[in-house]
């Protein structure tokens, strides 16, 4: 073998630099560089056994169009990771610009008034029963179809009866703060 092709051997069966394998990154690494990731923000809301529970959630996406599913990633210590699975159905409403201080009521930090406050939003009921927020650039009313457990979280996977879209420009969220979304080719 020539000492060329040998050291291609070698360098292929090592790890790629600054990589120790299979060893996940330090956490503050990882949730400083996921920071970046621009998501929309949405309330999760389902019919709980007394009454009804929503969530702000931004790790959320389109899985499937043929079926139509989407998943949502909840913490296992969030009270509406309880409830949905209790009640296999849950609604997601993506905020619009106009929305963002339902982001912190639902995320349980409201800048005033009562966490997890219902009274502070208008809502109407979706097919499954689950709470749809009025006003809303869009909503996306699932069954739950399967959960995985990964990590601290579980991810809520739902085929998805029921969506529109209305009017609004959807709220974003980078680098820990709220955004709106400006359009590049204007
Ligand atoms: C913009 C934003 C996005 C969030 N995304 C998620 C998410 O995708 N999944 C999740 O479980 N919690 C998410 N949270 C956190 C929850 O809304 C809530 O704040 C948290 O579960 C409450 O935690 P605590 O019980 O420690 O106060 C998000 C919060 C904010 C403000």
């Amino acid at each position: 073998m020539s000492p060329v092709l040998a050291l291609r051997e070698c360098a292929a069966a090592l790890p790629p630099q600054g990589v120790s394998a299979g060893r996940p990154v330090a956490r503050d690494a990882f949730v400083a560089a996921m920071a970046r990731a621009a998501t929309g923000v949405w309330i999760l809301a389902t019919e709980g056994p007394v009454g009804p529970v929503a969530l702000t959630v931004s790790a959320v996406s389109s899985v499937s169009a043929d079926p139509p599913m989407v998943l949502a990633c909840v913490n296992r210590r969030s009270h509406a990771r309880d409830a949905v699975l209790t009640a296999g159905v849950f609604c997601l409403s993506l905020l619009t610009d106009e929305q963002v201080a339902l982001a912190d009521v639902f995320a349980g930090r409201p800048a005033e008034g009562e966490p997890f406050d219902f009274t502070r939003a208008e809502w109407t009921t979706a097919v499954t029963g689950a709470p749809v927020l009025a006003h809303g650039a869009a909503h996306f009313d699932c069954v739950l179809s399967s959960s995985v457990e990964a990590g601290t979280h579980t991810i809520l996977i739902g085929t998805v009866v029921s969506a529109a879209r209305a009017e609004g420009s959807p709220l974003a969220h980078a680098d820990r703060r709220y955004a709106r979304v400006v359009p590049l080719d204007q």
